[in-house]
């Protein structure tokens, strides 16, 4: 066994379920519904990257975009403490970072930018890892991520790659912020996931793809229910539940 192997969480004792994919293809709903069903636990893992990010700007270090500091931005994420919590809310987790509970701007589009400018960065993946890995230790997991099935847990039970064109996710983005009863330009909405997907799908660490064993499906037609019951069946087949 190598190192690195031995810092693999033994998925032998809890099943790791992990749902990778770009944003807007609906991975958050169907697993944070798994994680209800399975009385798993819940890992966002975009949530860790967009803490880093929303601190990283609110202590200016993304100002010079092509000249981001690697350590400074390590030296800020070892010194965040996150915890999920079970949430009030249906359809969510509540993160804590130093104690204090972070609100929804953590979910905005802008934040998302700024999580993928820090995800880019080694040493902050890195950073991240543990704390991942970490939480497939205490109980059985639904992990939601760019990375889960291929770097944090390779040796999860069941691997889904969810993906949808940029187009049907920036529709249903327009949608979900008109029944917010915000405004939504299609145009920027579409720009901006579209720059996402590059800067996550072409970065040399961990980039967004789907892991070699992946159940790969495209819910650009089909509806959240519809995904929700291929995953389960897979996870029957897989035989991790009933
Ligand atoms: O999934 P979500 O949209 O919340 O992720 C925000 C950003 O965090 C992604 O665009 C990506 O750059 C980064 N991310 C990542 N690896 C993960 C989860 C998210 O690099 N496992």
């Amino acid at each position: 066994m190598s190192a690195s192997d031995s810092m693999l969480p033994n998925t032998a004792t809890y099943p790791v379920i992990c749902i990778d994919g770009p944003s807007g293809a609906g991975k958050g709903t169907v697993a944070w519904r798994l994680a209800q069903d399975l009385g798993y636990q819940l890992l966002d893992s975009g949530a860790l990257y967009r803490i880093v990010g929303l601190k990283a700007h609110q202590l200016g270090l993304l100002e010079q975009s092509d000249n981001l500091d690697e350590d400074a931005l390590e030296a800020l994420t070892k010194s965040l403490d996150i915890h999920f919590s079970p949430s009030e809310s249906l359809g969510r987790v509540d993160i804590i970072v130093n104690d204090e509970l972070i609100g929804n701007e953590v979910r905005n589009e802008t934040v998302g930018g700024y999580a993928s400018q820090v995800a880019v960065f080694p040493k902050v993946r890195q950073a991240l890892l543990a704390l991942q890995q970490d939480m497939a230790l205490r109980s059985g997991l639904v992990a939601d991520g760019r990375d889960m099935g291929t770097v944090v847990f390779p040796n999860a039970n069941v691997k889904v790659f969810l993906t949808a064109s940029a187009e049907a996710r920036a529709d249903r983005r327009v949608l979900q912020l008109q029944n917010s009863g915000q405004h939504a330009d299609k145009a920027e909405i579409l720009a901006n996931i579209q720059a996402r997907d590059v800067r996550d799908e072409k970065r040399s660490t961990a980039p967004s793809k789907a892991a070699n064993d992946a159940l790969m499906i495209d819910s650009s037609a089909l509806s959240a229910e519809a995904v929700y019951t291929e995953i389960k069946r897979y996870c029957q087949d897989k035989g991790i539940c009933f």
